[in-house]
């Protein structure tokens, strides 16, 4: 993983409160790939790992808010969407804190970090588009 992602402009959306806690995710995405890039600190990835499971929570629960209170249709699949997240997340993360492996402990921060990736990509990307444009079109930015 020698290319750390950026939030950029392609992720943005328009809607203020939204693009800023994207941007969030993506800082903490960044600080958790230093952390493994300099030789998995675990002190540093813990730090990260905790930080990322508070504000995941924090930002699923905020956009399952505003598409309650605009009334996306798509609501039930993409709160589904977050639960499978959350889910398996959690999962990485609990194995992470709880094994005495040193080699499982060192192989889950690069699981993560690749398991976000591809979450960024297509879950900001896709499915948080499109209730962006949900919302764009109730008048929200
Ligand atoms: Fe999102
Ligand atoms: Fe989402």
């Amino acid at each position: 993983m020698n290319d750390k992602p950026r939030w950029s402009e392609k992720y943005r959306f328009g809607i203020a409160e939204i693009d800023r806690q994207h941007q969030q995710l993506f800082e903490i995405f960044w600080e958790l790939h230093t952390a493994i890039g300099e030789g998995s600190d675990l002190e540093q990835v813990s730090s990260c790992f905790d930080r990322l499971n508070q504000y995941v929570t924090t930002h699923f629960a905020y956009e399952e808010e505003l598409m309650t209170q605009y009334a996306f249709p798509q609501l039930a699949a993409h709160r589904q969407q977050h639960a499978d997240i959350g889910d398996d997340l959690q999962a990485l993360l609990s194995i992470y804190a709880e094994t005495e492996e040193p080699e499982v402990k060192l192989g889950i921060p690069r699981k993560v970090a690749e398991f976000l990736e591809e979450w960024l990509e297509e879950h900001i990307n896709r499915s948080d588009r499109q209730y962006a444009h949900h919302l764009l079109a109730c008048g929200l930015s």
